[in-house]
């Protein structure tokens, strides 16, 4: 009887250790032992660029983001292609040219390089930068779990099959974001980014000329915003050569995070297609209004959701590597 009782506590025992094992997450304070000034690295980095530059912040919270809907966030984002054969992540048009900051991400590391040899993953430093631009200009700032590895594949082909396009609406941004994880508030919550940064003409043009067969123009825009993009906005064209000038996607307060892009749906001035349809669609007006109503919760949202995205099929432990370069794998 006693011997079966033990046996018993030693399976609970040896089952709760394979779950710890298993689930092995990432931590607060990672490189606390290891190389305790890697974050306040990255933070002096993004803080001189931003400073000079705000657009940059953007740049680094959306680089996350494409890095973590993309085979999780391992830095895929980061990585050269190998041959001109074998495009990587960065040759597509969602990254290519539009994303910026990889800078910071380079200088960051080669400090970090310099003083502690392959302890810190690319990974980490893309989230740790995009913690640093929310924090430089919205305020919001919250400790990110790190301890992510860098991984050893980057394919162009992978990125239009995870990150949703600008003509998406909140059914479809609904079931991408679901697919990784995440809630319809987080996807609204997050969709609170295009409060700063810009987006050029041709994520949006067809809604000020080629809208469909009855309306040339989006009649969910505000008409005065619609008359006001086509003085900048040139008609799409099948030339892609054409000018293609950008807009800030929070014409308001384009260099603040915060929660006046909701405002702005409210007013039916949202950029993307994507950001009008959080306002027009059931599912998620509600969770529009709590934003515009309720700052600091949005806010407090914004950071957990952060967080959460950028837990998104990490690598850890042994997994992938650390790389020396972030632009190459080992
Ligand atoms: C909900 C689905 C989303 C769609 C369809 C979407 C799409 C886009 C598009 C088309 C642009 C403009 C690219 C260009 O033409 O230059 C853009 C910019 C941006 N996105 Fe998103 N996005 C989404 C979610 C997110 C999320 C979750 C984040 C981060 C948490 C984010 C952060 C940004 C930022 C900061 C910019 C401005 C970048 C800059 O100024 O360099 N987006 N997004
Ligand atoms: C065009 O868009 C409007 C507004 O969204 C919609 O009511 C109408 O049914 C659409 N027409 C066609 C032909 O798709």
């Amino acid at each position: 009887m006693k011997t079966t009782f033990i046996t018993y506590l030693l399976l609970i025992f040896a089952i709760s250790m394979t779950t710890l094992v298993s689930s092995a997450s990432l931590q607060v304070g990672f490189y606390r032992s290891t190389c305790p000034s890697a974050e306040l690295i990255v933070r002096r980095a993004v803080k001189s660029v931003v400073s000079r530059n705000p657009g940059i912040a953007a740049g680094l919270i959306r680089m996350h983001f494409h890095d973590c809907f993309v085979r999780g966030c391992d830095a895929s984002v980061l990585l050269d292609s190998s041959t001109p054969e074998n495009p990587s992540e960065k040759e597509h048009p969602a990254n290519n040219p539009s994303l910026r900051g990889f800078e910071v991400i380079y200088e960051a590391k080669d400090l970090i390089e310099a003083i502690c040899p392959q302890v810190v993953s690319c990974a980490d430093i893309i989230a740790f930068a995009a913690r640093d631009s929310a924090c430089q200009v919205g305020g919001i700032n919250y400790a990110v779990p790190a301890g992510r590895r860098d991984g050893r594949v980057s394919l162009k082909g992978e990125v239009s099959q995870n990150l949703p396009p600008p003509f998406f609406n909140a059914k479809q941004l609904e079931d991408n974001f679901a697919k990784k994880g995440l809630s319809l508030d987080e996807m609204v919550t997050l969709s609170g980014a295009h409060s700063i940064g810009v987006s050029h003409c041709s994520s949006f043009s067809n809604r000020l000329y080629t809208f469909n067969s009855t309306h040339p123009q989006d009649p969910s825009m505000d008409t005065r915003y619609a008359a006001f993009l086509k003085t900048r906005c040139p008609r799409p064209s099948s030339t892609r050569a054409t000018r293609d000038p950008t807009m800030p996607l929070d014409i308001v307060t384009p260099n603040t995070l915060d929660n006046t892009y909701y405002k702005e749906l409210i007013n039916h001035r949202g950029l993307l297609t994507s950001d009008q349809t959080l306002l027009d669609s059931s599912s998620t007006a509600g969770i529009v209004w709590n934003n515009v109503l309720r700052p600091s919760t949005w806010a407090a949202k914004f950071a957990s959701a952060m967080v959460h995205m950028g837990s998104i099929d990490v690598m850890t432990g042994t997994e992938g590597e650390i790389r020396k370069n972030c632009k190459v794998v080992n």
